[in-house]
C-alpha cells in the first residue's frame, strides 16, 4: 500500500487558521444573528490601491493582443520588478542588492516554507516562541524534529521564548544551531528589533556559520526611522541572511499573491562533503524547476506600487491600519490591559484579562463580544496567557471593536 510522509502525523490537529476560522463558523451557525468582527488572521480588507489596479488593467489589456501577449515569464520574476525593488526596497537605503540576488515568489509562507528544500535535513533550529507557526510546521513536515509535547514544543527544535519579561528579546540558544528564523516587525508580538539586536545577530550567525532566515513581511509598518527595514542595514549580513519580504500587508495583495525572497550571492553553505556552496544558486535550481514564476498581470501591479502615485496610495493604506493599531493599543490601554507591539506593526499583543488563558479568552470574547483575536498559545507555549489583536479591518469595525472590548473587561 502507499506510504505517506509519516512526519505530517506529529502535526498538531490544524492550522491555528483555519481552525480559528472553524470555531468562528460554528459560533455564526448557532448565532446567526451575531455581527462578528474578525480581528483574528492578519488579512487586510481596504481595497487595492488605484496606481496598482490600473496597472493590473494595462496588463490585462496587453495579455489580449498578440504582440504584447505573455506566456511563461521568467521564473525569478520579471526585470522590471526586480529590479524596482533592487532599487526602491534596498539601494535607495544605502543596501547594495542587485536585481538578480531577489526572486519574485507568490507568497512569504509558500517561500519560508520552501526554503528548506535547499537545506540538509541535520541543521539545528532556532525559533522564536511565540512565533508564526509555518517556520515549525514546515520543519515538522520536513521530518526535523521529534514529537510535541504537552505544551506543543517539538523535540529537536530550539525555541527561544520572547516574553514581556525579557522585553520580547531573546537570549541567543545555549547550542550552536545552524538556521534561525527571525521575523521583525514581529509577528505575532507586533514588537520590533533595533540595529543593535539585528547586529548581535548577524554576529551571531557569523561566528556559529548559521543562516537566519529573516521575515521582513511587515518592514512597511515601521515608521521610527531607528529601526531598520531589512537585515541587510546590517554589515556582513549579506553573508548570512535571507530575507522574505511580501506584497500582502502594505499593498493588500493577500489575495492577489506576489512576494519576494532576497538571497545575496556571497551567502554559502556546506555540502555533506564540506564544499562551501552558493545558496543563490540552489535556491535558483530549485526555482526553475518547482515554481513557473507569478503572473505578468500581478507583477504589474506589484510593480505599480513602486511608481511615485503607488508608494503614495502604499503609505496611505499602511498609514490607515497603523491608525487602526493605534486605536486598539489605546482603547485597551484605557481599560487596564498590558499592550504590546501597534506602534512599527499591525499587531497588538496584549495579556488576557483576568484569569483567562488565551483559548480562555478567545472564547469569551467570541460569546460575550462577538469579537475574534488569535489565541496567544496558538503560537507556541510562551504565547500562553497573551493573545493578538490585527489592526486589518475598517475604521468602522475597529472603533466597534474597541467599544466592545472595553464592556466586556470593564
Ligand atoms: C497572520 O495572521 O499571522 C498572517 O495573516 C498569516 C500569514 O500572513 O500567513
Amino acid at each position: 500500500m502507499t506510504t505517506i510522509n509519516d512526519h505530517y502525523l506529529k502535526l498538531k490537529a490544524g492550522y491555528l487558521f483555519p481552525e480559528i476560522a472553524k470555531r468562528v463558523n460554528a459560533f455564526c451557525e448557532s448565532r446567526p444573528e451575531a455581527d462578528v468582527i474578525k480581528l483574528g488572521i492578519g488579512d487586510v480588507t481596504e481595497p487595492l490601491p488605484g496606481a496598482i489596479t490600473a496597472a493590473m488593467h494595462d496588463a490585462i489589456d496587453e495579455m489580449s493582443q498578440r504582440e504584447t501577449f505573455h506566456g511563461y515569464g521568467p521564473e525569478q520574476g520579471y526585470a522590471f520588478l526586480r529590479e524596482k525593488i533592487a532599487k526602491f526596497d534596498y539601494q535607495d537605503r544605502g543596501v547594495s542588492i542587485s536585481a538578480d540576488e531577489v526572486f519574485v515568489s507568490d507568497g512569504s509562507k509558500c517561500d519560508s516554507g520552501n526554503i528548506l528544500d535547499i537545506f540538509g535535513d541535520n541543521n539545528r533550529i532556532a525559533v522564536l516562541d511565540p512565533v508564526y507557526p509555518v517556520y515549525v510546521d514546515t520543519n515538522v513536515m520536513a521530518g526535523h524534529t521529534g514529537s510535541a509535547d504537552e505544551q506543543g514544543r517539538y523535540e529537536g527544535l530550539v525555541y527561544l521564548p520572547v516574553t514581556a519579561e525579557n522585553d520580547f528579546v531573546p537570549e541567543f540558544p545555549d547550542e550552536a544551531v545552524d538556521l534561525i528564523y527571525l521575523c521583525y516587525p514581529n509577528n505575532p508580538t507586533g514588537v520590533v528589533a533595533s540595529k543593535e539586536v539585528l547586529k548581535r545577530w548577524v554576529d551571531y550567525a557569523r561566528s556559529n556559520n548559521a543562516i537566519i532566515l529573516f521575515d521582513a513581511a511587515y518592514e512597511a509598518f515601521i515608521t521610527d526611522p531607528e529601526i531598520p527595514h531589512s537585515i541587510f542595514e546590517i554589515e556582513g549580513a549579506d553573508e548570512v541572511a535571507i530575507e522574505f519580504r511580501s506584497f500582502s500587508k502594505n499593498v493588500g495583495f493577500t489575495g492577489t499573491r506576489c512576494a519576494f525572497t532576497v538571497i545575496p550571492k556571497k551567502l554559502k553553505a556546506q555540502s555533506s562533503t564540506g564544499e562551501a556552496v552558493s545558496v543563490h544558486q540552489l535556491w535558483n535550481r530549485r526555482q526553475s524547476t518547482k515554481f513557473n514564476g507569478v503572473s505578468y498581470i500581478i507583477q504589474k501591479g506589484a510593480e505599480a506600487a513602486y511608481s511615485t502615485e503607488g508608494r503614495e496610495q502604499t503609505r496611505q493604506l499602511i498609514d490607515f491600519y497603523l491608525e487602526n493599531a493605534g486605536r486598539l493599543r489605546e482603547g485597551l490601554e484605557k481599560v487596564g490591559i498590558r499592550v504590546h507591539g501597534g506602534v512599527n506593526a499591525p499587531y497588538v499583543w496584549l495579556k488576557t484579562p483576568g484569569d483567562f488563558d488565551s483559548w480562555g479568552f478567545f472564547d469569551e470574547l467570541l460569546q460575550k463580544a462577538h469579537l475574534v483575536g488569535t489565541p496567544g498559545s496558538g503560537f507556541g507555549a510562551s504565547g500562553e496567557g497573551y493573545f493578538r489583536l490585527s489592526a486589518f479591518n475598517s475604521r468602522e469595525n475597529i472603533e466597534a471593536a474597541v467599544d466592545r472590548f472595553q464592556k466586556l473587561v470593564s
